[in-house]
């Protein structure tokens, strides 16, 4: 599989992972438990015991380390195995889980597949306006089956709004907006302005607008690798400034759970400055696009992906639009940087994880 390693990746909301029951969740293509110890740190390791392979996150917590549900070993958070029930009770050296480098910010949990060495905190981007401990927030979840890339082509563009939601997001007007795109090495900003339209209901009552008031509107959308995206909507009275309309910033955090589906994780946030009406405010954002998303944009990039099959991206040759530039940055920044990682560590193939069975002393 070729994916990035040497990144950081949701593996989980922060709410999700528990210190009283481990959860599973493939990532990567790889099984994964995530639970939190006595201390309430989050931790990951591979979901596969070290002895006969048996799935950690089928067992119980105890004395925060999880015990394995078939013989009974514990391992702790750094894949140590901590409790050996059977004979002298000595652990045998093999008797080692992989543990992942996990993070817990911004209401998610994160992890890094890569190199431990190489896990660096100040790699992950900056997402403080959906942070719990200082803003309201509220998220949403949902199992993408495509391809992680489609659904970044998704948010990349826009102008989608217009024919995939046109009774929710959608309007006449978005297709003839403006769009810039710009970026670097690390990033690609895509911004799209529609000018005096008329707003679905959902979107005008979530942004306070009258119904049928005419307004411009905003999206702006930056995209971080390996599928870690900003989006700011604003919008104000048809030619007023921007200044004068109100924005709603969200998180939208892609992580492939395989080649051919994604953890959609997204979330929205408001300051804790307002109060119950914000509060109100980001759940009714979430609540709300849970309907395009699930209805609408789920079975498309189902179908588009079930089109494409195991084909490449590019073997199928997609014929390319100017609205299409931001998307396609996106991707040539990751076939970059995954290339890069290949070459470095002279890794071509598939990486396979060695097993190491762990068979206790006598
Ligand atoms: S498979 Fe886990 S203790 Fe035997
Ligand atoms: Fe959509």
């Amino acid at each position: 599989m070729s994916f990035l390693l040497n990144t950081w990746y949701v593996a989980a909301f922060a709410h999700e992972v528990r210190g009283d029951a481990p959860l599973a969740r493939t990532l990567l293509g790889r099984p994964v438990v995530l639970c939190r110890n006595a201390e309430g740190r989050a931790f990951a390791l591979d979901d596969r015991c070290a002895h006969r392979f048996a799935p950690l996150s089928r067992g119980r917590v105890a004395d925060g380390a999880i015990e394995c549900p078939y013989h009974g070993l514990r391992f702790d958070g750094d894949g140590r195995c901590v409790h050996n029930p059977h004979g002298d009770g000595r652990v045998p050296s093999q008797a080692q889980v992989r543990a992942y480098p996990v993070l817990e910010r911004f209401g998610a949990i994160w992890f890094w597949p890569g190199d431990v060495a190489r896990a660096d905190a100040a790699l992950l981007p900056s997402f403080a306006f959906v942070d719990p401990d200082a803003n309201l927030t509220h998220h949403g979840y949902l199992k993408t089956r495509a391809h992680y890339q489609l659904s970044a082509d998704n948010l990349l563009d826009l102008s989608h709004f217009q024919f995939l939601h046109p009774d929710t997001l959608g309007s006449e007007a978005i297709a003839q907006g403006d769009v810039e795109t710009a970026g670097s090495d690390t990033a690609v900003l895509v911004r799209r302005s529609t000018f005096d339209e008329t707003l679905q209901p959902f979107v005008a009552d979530g942004f306070g607008v009258p119904p049928g008031m005419r307004v411009d509107r905003w999206m702006d959308v930056k995209w971080m690798p390996p599928g870690l995206l900003m989006i700011v909507v604003g919008v104000t009275g048809a030619g007023i400034p921007r200044e004068a309309g109100r924005i709603a910033p969200s998180a939208h955090w892609l992580t492939p759970e395989t080649e051919r589906t994604t953890h959609y994780f997204f979330a929205f946030g408001l300051p804790n400055s307002m109060g119950d009406a914000g509060r109100e405010l980001v759940r009714y954002a979430v609540d709300g696009l849970m309907k395009p998303f699930e209805l609408e944009d789920l079975p498309m990039l189902e179908a588009q992906q079930n089109n494409l099959g195991d084909a490449d991206f590019w073997s199928a040759q997609p014929a390319l639009l100017p609205i299409d530039q931001g998307a396609i940055r996106a991707r040539r920044i990751m076939e970059r940087l995954i290339a890069s990682e290949r070459e470095r560590e002279g890794d071509a193939g598939p990486r396979v994880i060695p097993v190491k069975p762990a068979f206790a002393a006598a």
